[in-house]
């Protein structure tokens, strides 16, 4: 199949499923690579001065230094931008690097913030830094009511920041109507697409005008690397951001961007495999009586299945159960599991299961816990691509280990 010189409108036609697999491979005389090259170097030499100031000047320019962009780097970028179905993209170093530069770029002092109360602990700390040491303010809603972009609002209000699917408790933001009432008072809309991945859902379908990702999840897939991305609705948005990011030094190195696009190859068929590996475990662990509840959004009784069913084109990879013997039940599970590992991340092919409240949320209290929504016993799971039935058989004996006294 042609790529790189196949018209953007031929690629549309395609399904995402089909785009993942071709990325496109920049153009070489005679037969061209199957897979995208590997260009590992820092820098690229040029034969007359005028040719190198004029690359500088822009991010489309030709490549000069990797950290204001490289072939490699610029595949993985034109791979994102197809799938999510934005203008252009920015491959970061991690996912944070791309948040950092997407909020440091946006923002000023004194400007307003309103942001999802359930956050990536990173995105919540970043915010806590920012109001703290720039006088950048911050207001939380739960994404739940589009009504509470409104009642939020300050003249200062400047941008809307929401994950669609949040970690761990798995909440599904009704993103049309929530960016359509950002988008109507001005505020520039970004969402955090690591969980569903652009297989799920594609933000800026729904009126988003950035998307953020930690390529290190999904989109690399097997663990193996730390990358971002950002994925722009607007040209000139990408523009103001990239030069920020290349002060900053965010952006990606070569090597990295090169196993995220490998990962992406494959990620229809791993998400498609993470979601029936979630479906069965939701399933097994509603109906275990160690299990008081089961928090993953393909079950009717999740608090927003009905806005997922109609957002995703799957239910993703990510699950919580609470377990009733609480905290000293939760760390027995996950210290329990054989064929799963204790660890944290998401979006490997392996299975991954973490006990907040032992772990990442270990300084809180019950009652702090619960105001972030986490029980005591919460166990959260990131489900790989291995047999369901495998999976199920390691959970049922780790849930037999956790009952015991
Ligand atoms: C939803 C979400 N966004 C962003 C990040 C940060 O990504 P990275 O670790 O690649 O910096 C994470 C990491 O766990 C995440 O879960």
């Amino acid at each position: 199949m042609t790529t790189d010189s196949a018209p953007p409108a031929a690629r549309v036609e395609l399904h995402p499923q089909t785009r993942a697999v071709h990325p496109a491979v920049p153009p070489l005389a005679g037969g061209r690579p199957l897979s995208p090259p590997l260009y590992q170097t820092s820098g690229f030499a040029f034969d007359s001065a005028e040719a190198i100031a004029e690359a500088m000047a822009g991010p489309e320019g030709a490549f000069v230094y990797t950290r204001r962009g490289n072939p490699t780097t610029r595949a993985l970028e034109t791979a994102l931008a197809d799938l999510e179905g934005g203008a252009a993209a920015m491959a970061t170093s991690s996912g944070m690097g791309a948040i950092s530069a997407v909020l440091l770029s946006l923002l000023r002092p004194g400007d307003h913030v309103i942001a999802q109360r359930c956050l990536y602990g990173g995105t919540f700390s970043i915010l806590g830094d920012l109001a703290a040491r720039f006088g950048i303010e911050v207001s939380y809603i739960d994404g739940e009511r589009a009504a509470e972009v409104a009642e939020a609002l300050r003249p200062s209000s400047r941008l809307l920041y929401l994950e669609t699917i949040a970690n761990p408790m798995t909440q599904v933001s009704d993103l049309p109507a929530l960016l359509a009432a950002g988008r109507a008072a001005g505020l520039t809309g970004v969402v955090d697409n690591s969980l569903a991945s652009p297989l799920l859902c594609r933000p800026l379908e729904h009126g988003a005008d950035i998307v953020v990702h930690s390529t290190t999840k999904y989109l690399g897939g097997h663990s193996d690397v730390i990358g971002g991305a950002v994925v722009f609705a607007d040209a000139a948005l990408h523009r103001s951001v990239w030069g920020r990011a290349v002060e900053l030094g965010s952006t990606a190195d070569p090597f990295a961007a090169w196993l995220t696009l490998r990962g992406m190859q494959t990620l229809p068929l791993r998400m498609r495999q993470h979601c029936a590996g979630a479906a069965h475990l939701a399933a097994n662990l509603a109906a275990h009586p160690a299990v008081s509840a089961v928090h993953w959004p393909g079950l009717p009784t999740h608090p927003s299945h009905q806005v997922a069913a109609k957002l995703l084109d799957g239910y993703g990879g990510v699950l919580a159960f609470d377990l009733a013997g609480g905290r000293e039940a939760g760390r027995r599970f996950v210290e329990g599991v054989r064929l799963a590992s204790l660890a944290l991340s998401l979006g490997g092919v392996e299975t991954l299961v973490t006990h907040p409240a032992s772990t990442s949320h270990r300084e809180l209290g019950e009652a702090e816990l619960a105001a972030a929504g986490i029980g005591a016993g919460t166990v959260r799971v990131a489900v790989g691509v291995e047999h369901p039935d495998d999976l199920w058989a390691d959970f049922d004996q780790a849930l037999k280990g956790s009952e015991c006294s």
